[in-house]
C-alpha cells in the first residue's frame, strides 16, 4: 500500500503509557510502516507520555528496538529510521497531576503554533484500564477534550468486565468525549482478511444469493491460539476466554458474517448493520447455558517437541484458578436470514497451531441424482476463511473423479493473499492508526456495539458463576481443549472443522515465537 493520492491532515499523537509492551511492540512500529509507505503527513509527531522517567533519546532508543524488531516495512526502509525518530518526543508526567497535564496542553500548543495549523491530537490509551478513567478526567479538566473535530481518544480493551461496568464505562467517556471521537480497538477489525469478509459477500454477485438458511447448514469461528497466557496471567485470570476472545473478536467476526448488506460504506451504517445482528442474537437461558456452552482450562502436555506448563503455573496464576482458557458455545440468530441456523463460535489457548477461521457448511443437494455407489466419498461443500495464517479463501466441493464411472471425489479451489498480491497484508494497527488519523470510524466499536456483546455473553458468565467449581484442568495443551467442545456440537450431529497443523515458520512468523499483544 504505497500511495500519494492523500494525506491526512497535520495530527500528534499522544501515546500514554508509552513505555510499555504495546507502545514498543505494536504502534510505534506500525506508525513507522505507516511511514515508509508515504501515509502519514508531513506534519506528524509521536509524543509518548509515561510517569518512567526516560530522557527524550532513551525513549527513542526503546522506539528504535521495537521497530527494528517487529515493523513490517523495516528491512527494506532501514535507512528511514533516522528521519522517523525526529518525529518522536517524550514527556515524563504523572497522569494524575492536573499541573502535569497542563504542560501536555501547552506543549500540543507550541507544536501547533510551529506548524501554524490546528493539528488532529489523537489520545492513544495504552496504559492499564485502570488509568483510563483519571486520563479522561484529566484531559477534560484540561479541556483537551473540546475540539470535535480535532481531538480523538482511542482505548484498547477491556471495555469492561460484564454489561453493568461496560455500560459505567461508556458513561463516563461520553461525559467527555462525544462518540464520534471516542475510538474502541479491537484489532481483528483492523485485519485485513476480516474486512476481506465484506469485500468477499457484497462485491460479488455469486455468494450473496445462498447465504442464508436455505442453503447453509451452520457456521464455525474457530481461534485457536498456540501460545499459553505468557506473562499475562495477572490479567488473563480475571479475563478467561469468553471475555478476552468472544465478547470481542469472535462476536466482531460473526457480526460480518451475518449482517444484511449495507447501504452504503460508511461508518454508522456498517456499524448499525453489525449491531442488528448482536441484537438478533436469542438470549441464552441459565439452563441453557450447560447445553450451548463449554469451557475448559489447559493442563501441562507437549506443544511442537516442547513441554509446556498447565496453566496454573504460569506467572500470575493462582494454583486453583478457575479461569477458562479454552471456550466454545452455540448462538442462533432470530430473523429471517438465519432462523434455526447454528453458529459454533470456539477459541483456546494451548491448541495445537495458531488459525483464525470462519468455515460454512452448506446443505446437500434437495434430491440425489447420483448412486449410493458415487457418493462413497460425499462431504458437503464448504467455504472456508483463513483470516490467519495462509490468508485466503477455500471453497470445497465435488467433482466427478476421472475413470469410466460416475464417482464424486471432494475437491478444491483456493485464493490465497501471497499468491494472488505477492505481497503480505499489513498490520492490524497500521490499519486502525491510519483510520484514526483520518477520522474514520468504521473499524472501530460504538458504544452500543459493545453493551450489545456483552449482553450476549453476561447470562454465560452468571450461569457459569452460579454452576459452582468447574473440573479443571481438563484438556491436556496441545489438543483442540475439552471433551466438552466436542460434546457441544457432536450433539448436533455435526463436528469442528479441523484446521491444519502449521508450524510456526510455515506460519510466516520467521521463526519468531507467537506473542500475544496486550489486551
Ligand atoms: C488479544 C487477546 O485481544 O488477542 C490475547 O487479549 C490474544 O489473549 C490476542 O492472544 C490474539 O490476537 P492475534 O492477533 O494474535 O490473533
Amino acid at each position: 500500500m504505497t500511495t500519494t493520492e492523500f494525506k491526512p491532515e497535520p495530527t500528534t499523537i499522544v501515546i500514554f503509557g508509552a513505555g510499555g509492551d504495546l507502545t514498543w511492540r505494536k504502534l510505534t512500529p506500525a506508525l513507522f510502516d505507516l511511514y515508509t509507505d508515504n501515509w502519514l503527513p508531513e506534519h506528524f509527531k509521536i509524543l509518548g507520555v509515561d510517569i518512567k522517567p526516560l530522557k527524550e533519546d532513551e525513549f527513542c532508543e526503546r522506539v528504535r528496538d521495537g521497530v527494528t524488531k517487529f515493523a513490517r516495512t523495516y528491512k527494506e526502509n532501514e535507512g528511514k529510521l533516522g528521519d522517523f525518530l525526529i518525529h518522536v518526543d517524550y514527556l515524563c508526567a504523572d497522569f494524575k497531576n492536573p499541573q502535569e497535564i497542563e504542560s501536555l496542553a501547552s506543549r500540543l500548543t507550541d507544536i501547533d503554533q510551529e506548524w501554524d495549523t490546528q493539528a488532529n491530537h489523537i489520545f492513544y490509551q495504552a496504559t492499564p484500564p485502570e488509568m483510563v478513567e483519571t486520563i479522561v478526567q484529566q484531559l477534560a479538566h484540561a479541556h483537551l477534550n473540546r475540539d470535535r473535530k480535532h481531538a480523538r481518544i482511542v482505548l484498547e480493551k477491556p471495555f469492561g468486565h460484564d454489561l453493568a461496568s461496560a455500560q459505567e464505562l461508556n458513561g463516563m467517556l461520553t461525559s467527555a468525549f462525544a462518540e464520534s471521537q471516542i475510538y474502541r480497538i479491537d484489532h481483528y477489525l483492523g485485519k485485513e482478511t476480516v474486512q476481506n469478509i465484506l469485500a468477499f459477500r457484497f462485491a460479488n454477485a455469486l455468494f450473496e444469493p445462498i447465504w442464508d438458511r436455505r442453503y447453509i447448514d451452520h457456521v464455525q469461528i474457530t481461534v485457536a491460539e498456540r501460545v499459553g497466557v505468557e506473562h499475562r496471567g495477572a490479567y488473563y485470570e480475571h479475563a478467561g476466554a469468553l471475555r478476552d476472545m468472544i465478547q470481542n473478536h469472535l462476536l466482531q467476526i460473526l457480526c460480518l458474517v451475518a449482517m444484511e448488506p449495507p447501504v452504503l460504506f460508511e461508518a454508522d451504517e456498517i456499524r448499525n448493520r453489525k449491531v442488528d445482528v448482536l441484537h438478533a442474537i436469542r438470549p441464552m437461558s441459565q439452563e441453557q447455558v450447560i447445553h450451548y456452552a463449554a469451557r475448559g482450562q489447559y493442563s501441562e502436555g507437549w506443544i511442537q517437541g516442547e513441554r509446556v506448563n498447565q496453566y496454573r503455573a504460569e506467572p500470575g496464576v493462582s494454583s486453583n484458578s478457575q479461569t477458562e482458557t479454552y471456550a466454545a458455545i452455540k448462538l442462533f440468530i432470530d430473523n429471517w436470514r438465519w432462523q434455526d441456523v447454528p453458529f459454533y463460535l470456539r477459541t483456546g489457548k494451548r491448541l495445537p497451531t495458531k488459525v483464525s477461521i470462519m468455515s460454512i457448511e452448506f446443505r446437500p443437494v434437495p434430491h440425489q441424482t447420483f448412486p449410493a455407489t458415487a457418493l462413497a466419498s460425499w462431504e458437503p461443500n464448504r467455504l472456508i476463511a483463513y483470516m490467519q495464517p495462509r490468508e485466503g479463501i477455500h471453497i470445497d466441493f465435488l467433482a466427478k473423479h476421472p475413470g469410466p464411472r460416475m464417482r464424486l471425489s471432494p475437491v478444491n479451489m483456493h485464493f490465497t493473499y501471497q499468491e494472488a498480491f505477492q505481497s503480505s497484508p499489513p498490520e492490524a494497527y497500521e490499519t486502525l492508526l491510519l483510520d484514526v488519523i483520518l477520522g474514520d470510524q468504521t473499524l472501530f466499536m460504538r458504544d452500543d456495539q459493545v453493551e450489545a456483546a456483552w449482553k450476549v455473553i453476561t447470562p454465560i458468565l452468571d450461569a457459569w458463576q452460579d454452576q459452582g467449581r468447574p473440573n479443571f484442568p481438563n484438556y491436556t495443551a496441545g489438543t483442540w481443549g475439552p471433551e466438552m467442545g466436542e460434546v457441544l456440537i457432536a450433539r448436533d450431529g455435526r463436528s469442528w472443522f479441523e484446521p491444519p497443523v502449521i508450524e510456526d515458520d510455515e506460519a510466516g512468523m520467521g521463526g519468531k515465537k507467537e506473542v500475544a499483544p496486550e489486551g
